[in-house]
């Protein structure tokens, strides 16, 4: 189901609609999605037309594939993604990546929304992710390896990009964004954690966690791709919080820092751009 063929057939779809070769890949998190309507002359293809693609249902995730070109340069949107907590097959939930990849992209930014576990950290703040720790039960490269997508055991010493961490940062300087870094560990949800559980991850190095992203790392880093991260921390996360967890609150925080986010995302995109021109 979730084979090069499968990949390939997705691709000549797309490019039957859009025939320049994206650079740059961004995925946009819950809540996160109003980025790629910022973008001008834009190819907006729904996820449920692109073949191979399950449709994206969770509310704030759009499931549109937004392609558009800056400079000369064109870039992948993917506003929505396919979550494994909906109860996708791991592999559907990182097709989209290896599309992304089929496409051509080079380099790729995956936000999420995420529970802050760093005692630093506040609702509304941005983390650069600088590594992750894999605790969703599964790893998306299990089964047969094709070895035209990437090879059979590849290495994630260095899956963030430290060059993208360092433009990221200087962006947030930039726009007098307070700077957070960390670890984002992956649970597979879609329960929030315990306090418990999260007294746990704090002590295994996390910063922050969430319930998507690493899967779609690993599958672009087996590509070559260059990655970076951005986590927006939504809340705090369970028992560090002094309120119960509520998808509505994550919303909310992503809603409130809408602008930083766009503003920051415009930039990182903009100094990328200008390094391939
Ligand atoms: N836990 C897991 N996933 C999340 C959280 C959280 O606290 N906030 C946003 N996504």
């Amino acid at each position: 189901m979730n084979n090069y063929e499968n990949m390939a057939e997705a691709v000549d779809f797309i490019k039957t609609k859009f025939s320049k070769k994206p650079e740059i890949g961004i995925v946009l998190g819950s809540g996160l999605g109003d980025f790629a309507n910022t973008m001008k002359n834009t190819t907006i293809i729904d996820y449920s037309d692109i073949p191979n693609f399950k449709s994206a249902n969770i509310k704030g995730h759009a499931g549109k594939l937004v392609l558009c070109e800056i400079n000369g340069v064109s870039i992948a949107i993917m506003q929505g993604r396919f979550h494994y907590y909906e109860g996708h097959d791991i592999l559907d939930t990182i097709f989209p990546i290896r599309v992304l990849g089929g496409l051509g992209i080079k380099k790729l930014i995956l936000t999420n929304a995420a529970g802050g576990i760093n005692s630093n950290f506040l609702p509304g703040d941005l983390m650069i992710i600088t590594d992750h720790i894999n605790m969703m039960g599964i790893n998306p490269l299990r089964g047969d390896n094709d070895e035209k997508i990437g090879t059979r055991f590849p290495d994630m010493s260095n899956i963030y990009s430290k060059k993208l961490v360092s433009i990221i940062e200087d962006n947030m300087k930039a726009i007098n964004l307070n700077i957070k870094k960390g670890v984002y560990l992956a649970l597979s949800g879609p329960s929030y954690e315990t306090p418990a559980e999260i007294k746990m991850l704090a002590t295994l190095g996390a910063d922050a966690v969430g319930m998507s992203t690493v899967p779609e790392a690993i599958a672009a880093r087996h590509m070559g791709i260059e990655i970076a991260g951005i986590s927006c921390i939504t809340n705090l996360a369970a028992g560090i919080s002094k309120t119960e967890l509520d998808h509505k609150e994550v919303t909310e925080t992503a809603n409130r820092v809408k602008a930083d986010f766009i503003k920051l995302l415009t930039n990182i995109l903009n100094q990328l751009i200008k390094e391939i021109n």
